[in-house]
């Protein structure tokens, strides 16, 4: 009989560092230039590509084979700054191949906000904060804005075949934008 009482599979550390490890945990990271296409003012962002603007900590028992109902659990790590006065922010998705996936966040560090829309009329933003936990309908395009001063630190448990659609994000921006001037969280129209 194999071993009966065993270490978990992983852990998400909720002080120090924040860090998920564990089993099938892979890192990846998000350059500012990654993201360029998002931001208000592109020309500022490519400036700074080379910047590290968040990293993502993953662990997915499902990588390359998921099927619908696998699931996966994943901390974004984002950085405090802005470009030209807009937060840094994820690139954000639809899940428009695939509206029935739902998915959950949950703030563990930092402060900032989760941008909702529907890709119409209906948008808003959720306070993210140490202990806030967010259900996402899989209709709304989400993102995670850094408005404080240090890591965001968000996890999310998710179906890894959802079919994220990123691109759209990208020619139809999301309806508002999220600044810090002069120390004051401003939300400007898109
Ligand atoms: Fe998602």
């Amino acid at each position: 009989m194999d071993q009966f009482v065993r270490e978990p599979k992983g852990i998400q550390k909720w002080w120090d560092d924040f860090e998920l490890s564990g089993q099938n945990v892979v890192w990846r990271e998000k350059t500012y230039g990654d993201n360029v296409a998002v931001y208000k003012n592109q020309e500022a962002c490519k400036a700074m590509a080379a910047t590290v603007a968040y990293k993502v900590a993953n662990q997915n028992f499902h990588r390359g084979d998921a099927a619908l109902g696998n699931l996966q659990w994943g901390t974004t790590y984002l950085n405090p700054g802005t470009v030209d006065g807009e937060c840094n922010m994820t690139h954000g998705h639809f899940h428009k191949a695939d509206p029935i996936c739902d998915e959950y966040y949950y703030g563990i560090s930092g402060e900032g906000f989760l941008l909702f829309w529907d890709g119409a009329d209906d948008f808003y933003v959720e306070k993210v904060f140490p202990g806030s936990l967010h259900y996402i309908s899989g209709v709304y395009a989400h993102r995670i804005i850094n408005s404080g001063d240090s890591v965001l630190a968000v996890a999310a448990a998710s179906l890894p075949a959802t079919r994220q659609d990123h691109a759209v994000i990208e020619t139809r921006p999301f309806p508002y934008r999220c600044f810090k001037r002069d120390g004051q969280v401003v939300w400007e129209k898109a």
